[in-house]
Formats: structure tokens, sequence, C-alpha cells
């Protein structure tokens, strides 16, 4: 019996770290067969729904065609789309989405919003990214690391710039569980919460992992095998931005921080997307209006040898196909 089965995956801890190991190599597999153009159709004549209260590149393109590839058929359902919780409960949408669909993805505002769903609906939710969480994520990230490092216990990761975000929170707790080492750059107000600390201490405890925290951005990348960064503000964040660029603006990964690791071999990860040259629509917005070139990550770092951030990118795909396979699959029945 596969224990996965009809879980939903919410958020880290609603695995065990072994899970959580078992999902990175299964992605790492299923990228395998992708490439040798192995059928692998674990979802064949399903249904998933795919909730987006946010907007998303990665993660809906991620779910469209890891669904399509395991012989599913993925229907979006943005938010101007349907009712959930506008003019109907979100508890009432789950059991009506449940009972036609296999298996639902849920990105949003509340992290409540995706548990209700999961409560309610009696198929598998997958948590496409809440302002609390963003497990998927996490599987790619901990999967290109082992993918480029071979192994992933012991490895240090310095994650810089807001660290009370889902990205920065869903690191911790991941790392914890895997006994990877978690080093914050951040200053004392975007630090990660107690409530987050506490839990990832109980599994570095377990795991070996070492945790450190600190306002000075030199000491928490000494000795880091990888750099971690994500945007100044998050979806949904409503704070001046000009105080926030201010407290992270010497948390930016450049050149200087990349060096004061100490390592040659140190990688540069983002979740993306990444505010690297400012050349967007909005980036260009906040150029004129910060007089910076680039915000959490310079270009140059951005585009060096160092930085794998579109592997991590690709590497959503497989992962949320082993997810889904996992807990929906019917694998090892
Ligand atoms: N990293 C990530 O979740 O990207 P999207 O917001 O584009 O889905
Ligand atoms: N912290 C970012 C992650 C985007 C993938 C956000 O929530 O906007």
């Amino acid at each position: 019996m596969n224990p996965l089965q009809g879980k939903s995956f919410l958020k880290e801890i609603d695995f065990t770290p072994e899970q959580i190991n078992y999902l990175i190599d299964f992605a790492i597999h299923l990228d395998k067969l992708k490439a040798q153009h192995i059928p692998h159709e674990y979802l064949k004549g399903q249904n998933i729904a795919l909730l987006f209260e946010k907007t998303s590149t990665r993660t809906r393109s991620a779910f469209t065609v890891a669904a399509n590839d395991l012989g599913a058929h993925p229907e979006f359902l943005g938010k101007d789309d349907i009712q959930l919780g506008n003019k109907e409960s979100i508890a009432d949408t789950a059991k009506v989405l449940g009972s036609m669909f296999d298996g639902i993805e849920f990105r949003g505002f509340a992290q409540k919003a995706v548990e209700t769903l999961a409560e309610n609906a009696g198929v598998p939710v997958w948590n496409g990214l809440t302002d609390d969480w963003h497990p998927t994520q996490m599987i790619a990230d901990f999967m290109t690391l082992k993918q480029h490092f071979g192994t992933l216990p012991g490895l240090t990761l310095t994650y810089l710039g807001d660290a009370r975000n889902n990205v920065a929170h869903s690191l911790l707790i991941t790392a914890a569980m895997l006994g990877v080492n978690i080093h914050f750059g951040a200053p004392a107000a975007l630090q990660p919460t107690d409530e987050v600390m506490t839990k990832a201490k109980a599994y570095a405890q377990s795991s070996g992992s070492e945790i450190l925290v600190s306002d000075n951005a030199e000491t928490a990348v000494n000795g880091a095998d990888a750099l971690y960064t994500d945007v100044w503000l998050s979806m949904g964040e409503q704070v001046d931005f000009h105080e926030r660029a201010a407290l992270l603006l010497p948390y930016q990964i450049n050149q200087t921080l990349l060096a004061a690791t100490g390592k040659k071999s140190t990688i540069v990860m983002h979740c993306l997307p990444a505010f690297h040259d400012l050349k967007t629509t909005t980036g260009q917005k906040i150029a004129a209006a910060l007089n910076l070139t680039a915000l959490e990550i310079t270009d140059a770092v951005f585009q060096s040898d160092a930085s794998v951030v579109f592997t991590q990118a690709h590497n959503r795909m497989p992962a949320i196909k082993a997810i889904m396979s996992a807990t929906n699959g019917h694998l090892f029945a």
C-alpha cells in the first residue's frame, strides 16, 4: 500500500522527512523518464482542477504539463471564472469540485483556504503557493540541490532577503527536515517567525541541520554551498516598497556577496520571477522610483555560471508530477 495515496500536500510538515526525500528521488526519476521518452501515464483518465487566485507562470505551466504527461486532463479555473469564496463558500466549492475532479491544485492567499478545500473535497489537494507556504517549490529546489551536489545532508543553504515570506519559511522547514544547514541573512523585522523557527528546530534536532539567523549578510553566507533569494515584496503584501527596499538592499545577491561565501563552487538559486535587471514593466517603474538597476539579485550573478535558476524552474514540472503521482497515482497498490 502506498502511504501517500489519497493524501493532500498543503505544507511540508504534512509529510515525513522520508516521504519528502522519496518525492525528490521520484521527481529525479520522472525527469529521466521524460528525457528518455518513456511513457508514465500514472493518472490516465483523471481530471485535475487548477485553481488560481494569484497569478503564476511556473506553477500553472508545471501542473498543466505534468497532468498531460501523466495522462490526465488539467482544467484551469481562475479567480474570475468561478465563485470560490465569493458567491459560494470554499467548502461548497470543494464538495462540488471533489465530486467531479480527481485532484485539485490551489494557489491563493490564505493557508486556511487550501486547508478548507482539502477538508471538504474528498480528493487530494495540492498547495501551489499560499501566503504561508510553497511546498511544491521545495521538492523542485531540493531536487535541484541533489542533482547538483549528489547528496543533501550537510550542505549549507543561505537565504537572503525577506526571510518571513512563504518561500523562506518553506525552505527553513524543508532544510531542517532533510539535514541541510540553513542560514538566513535578513534584517530583524524580516527574520523567520518564532512559530516556524520552533517547528524547524524540532526537525533539526533529529536531522542534524544547523540553523543560523543573522542580520549580517556576510556572516550568513560564510561557507554556503547555495545562496537563495526571492522577491522583496510577495504577492498580496501591502507595505511601503521604498522602506522594504531600503531594509533589504544590504542582502542583495551580488558578486561581492557571492565571493564572501569563501567557496568557488557556490550556486545561486531563486524561485522566480526575479527583479535582476528591472527591464520588465513593473521593474521599470521600480527602477525609476528607487534609482536602482536590480533588486534582490544583480543581473551579473543571475546570468552567471553559478546560477541554477532555470534548472529550478524546469524542475517544478517533474516535482509536481511526482507529488500528483505519489498521492493520486495508485502506485504500489
Ligand atoms: N516560482 C513560482 O511559483 O513561480 P510562479 O509564480 O510563476 O508560479
Ligand atoms: N514570495 C513570492 C514567491 C513567488 C513564487 C510570492 O509569494 O510572491
